[in-house]
């Protein structure tokens, strides 16, 4: 028969069957399927309704930073990543300012905006001025379909809009100012998003289409900051490193992108360890970092009075503690306990304070012996394991590698051999 991908009424079959027809399809072998079918904490029928054509999981390894001392309290903080090197970097990193007080985070609060977009206004100066002057009414339509979260403190709390020239004419976008407290948010914004439009069409005479969630989340910051000692990090040639890192990522935007990428290494595996939105957080962090229309880096660098270094992180991280994979998957909740957070801000604030350690282990590897060595520690063991190593010959072979500086899988292959002939 012709393999075809047209596979029709798939999501109604069981996931298991499914699999089954992939397995086909793919010629997959036993041991794919199993692996695919291993689902952990997760079961079948929970992941059938968590997504659409389920057919099993992919495991990332949860590792737990420590060492962390955040306004006076400590962390340990689970962090689902694939890459080796973020959790030690980030331990690395809390370790060296511990001494020195550690990190303090502050937040402007969970409020996330609700965009509507406004076409066909006629006059759209007259339309803002049409909405802002029923603001009260569209707040209390708002908050009308979610008492629970107006209960809980939250709600619309206020109205904005904007003109904005879009290439065929100028549009009004609405803005609704939610407070979504321990939500994310993204469910309570966009219903009353929805909720409102018609009364918009109505007060400004155009016609409503998109009614969604912004992700530049600007309203919902986290900051932390950390000051880091010259003797705690290797000197003061250390802190002018790191500076001139710094500036690096202010002058060059193809370097800023990998700047930003390593503060996002931390803050995506708090992320996804705790259930959350991971392409919500990985939007928001780059559309703030372009904020200004240029765009920078998340991190800011400076050396204080005492010649020390002073490190700081403002980003907007549009994180829940309830509903959504956070409340649902019982790998993600066991998650959120080991962290002891309360609320869904304190996450964010302890999220903040893990992208300024990770990006400040970067700059300070990058700056002095470039970041190889490390990786090529934690990589090399993976070598050693798949060209056939165990037990104390993972170590040994993984050693004999680093010390070469030749972190490869022919060369891990004739050092086991070597080694199980006594050669070594
Ligand atoms: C690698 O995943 C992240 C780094 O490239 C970040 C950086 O260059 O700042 C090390």
């Amino acid at each position: 028969m012709e393999k075809t991908s047209k596979i029709s009424g798939f999501y109604k079959i069981p996931p298991l069957e499914r699999l089954n027809i992939v397995k086909e399809y793919a010629g997959l072998s036993d041991e794919d399927v199993a692996n695919i079918s291993a689902t952990g904490a997760l079961k079948y029928d929970q992941l059938d309704r968590m997504v659409e054509n389920v057919i099993g999981t992919i495991e990332v390894p949860v590792g737990v930073a420590v060492n962390f001392l955040i306004n006076d309290k400590d962390y340990l903080i689970p962090m689902a990543t694939e890459e080796p090197s973020v959790i030690a970097a980030a331990s690395n990193a809390a370790k060296m300012v511990r001494d020195n007080g550690g990190f303090t985070t502050s937040s402007t609060g969970p409020v996330m905006r609700g965009l509507i977009q406004v076409t066909n206004v006629k006059d759209p100066y007259g339309a803002r001025f049409a909405v802002l002057s029923e603001k009260e009414k569209i707040m209390e339509m708002a908050n009308a379909v979610d008492p629970i979260l107006v209960k809980f403190g939250g709600g619309c709390k206020d109205v904005e809009a904007y003109v904005r020239q879009a290439p065929s004419e100028d549009i009004l976008v609405v803005h609704l100012i939610v407070d979504c407290r321990d939500a994310m948010g993204a469910n309570a914004v966009n219903t009353m998003a929805e909720t409102v439009g018609p009364y918009i069409e109505k007060i400004t005479g155009g016609k409503v289409y998109l009614r969604i969630i912004s992700n530049l989340a600007d309203k919902r910051l986290m900051r932390a900051k950390a000051v880091f000692t010259k003797e705690s990090i290797g000197g003061e040639d250390v802190v002018d490193g790191v500076i001139k890192a710094f500036e690096f990522a202010l002058a060059d935007p193809y370097r800023t992108a990998t700047h930003n990428k390593g503060i996002m290494n931390g803050i995506t595996a708090v992320t996804l360890a705790t259930g959350n939105d991971t392409r919500a957080i990985e939007a928001g962090a780059h559309a703030y970092a372009a904020i200004t229309g240029t765009y920078r880096p998340l991190t800011r660098y400076e050396k204080n009075a005492n010649g020390d270094l002073v490190a700081t992180i403002e980003l907007p991280l549009a994180v829940g503690l309830v509903g959504g994979a956070t409340a649902s998957h019982p790998t993600a909740r066991a998650n959120v306990k080991i962290t002891g957070v309360k609320t869904a801000t304190e996450l964010g604030e302890i999220m903040a304070a893990v992208g300024l350690a990770q990006n400040f282990a970067a700059m300070r590897a990058l700056a002095t012996e470039g970041i190889q060595r490390g990786h090529m520690q934690l990589h090399s063991r993976n070598v050693a394991i798949q060209a056939g190593a165990t037990g104390d010959l993972v170590d040994k072979v993984a050693e004999a590698m680093v010390r070469e500086k030749k972190v490869r899988a022919d060369r891990a292959k004739e050092l086991l051999e070597e080694f199980k002939a006594g050669k070594q």
